[in-house]
């Protein structure tokens, strides 16, 4: 059995990561999803916030299992069985950082390949940071993340605006 992991933050998840995660299903057999949980990062959904709204989201995706890990990715994905980690590469900004991580990753553990993935064409200008900053001035962001994620970010700014005041 092929397995891969798909570590990241997802803070929160959008439908380029949900674009890479369903390609990873067709090449793997099993793929879990990754979040990664780091205090020195702070991050607008917690941990479980965020794993729960991944596996509502992909919860059609029978090979698919999201979880929380810490620490060193290499070392949850010996521990998972994996082969391989998947990321998606959208312009050449992102080639830099990731190129560091894999030649870092690969350096940790040279079982673990790092499979890039091309984003597909539509989600190629789409973050998480991008989402979070449209949602948090009122923008309408139902068109890059599932339903249920566009309304857990309006809620939590909302809370976040009333707190302010
Ligand atoms: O979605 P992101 O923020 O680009 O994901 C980055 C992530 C979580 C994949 C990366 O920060 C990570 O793997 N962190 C775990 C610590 C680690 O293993 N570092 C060594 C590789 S640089």
């Amino acid at each position: 059995m092929k397995i891969a992991v798909c570590p990241g933050s997802f803070d929160p998840v959008t439908y380029g990561h949900l674009d890479i995660i369903s390609r990873a299903c067709d090449l793997f057999d099993r793929v879990y999803v990754a979040v990664l949980t780091n205090p020195a990062k702070r991050a607008l959904f917690t941990a479980d916030e965020r794993v729960e709204m991944l596996s509502r989201a992909t919860a059609e995706l029978d090979t698919v299992y999201c979880e929380k890990f810490s620490g060193l990715v290499v070392e949850y994905a010996k521990a998972r069985g994996a082969v391989a980690m998947v990321r998606g590469l959208r312009a050449v900004t992102d080639f830099e950082f990731e190129l560091k991580m894999a030649s870092m990753n690969h350096y940790l553990d040279k079982d673990i390949e790092t499979v890039f993935m091309m984003t597909s064409n539509e989600y190629s200008f789409l973050s998480s940071s991008a989402v979070k900053e449209v949602a948090s001035l009122g923008g309408d962001v139902s068109a890059w993340v599932p339903g249920p994620v566009a309304e857990a970010l309006a809620k939590r700014y909302s809370a976040m605006a009333g707190s302010e005041l």
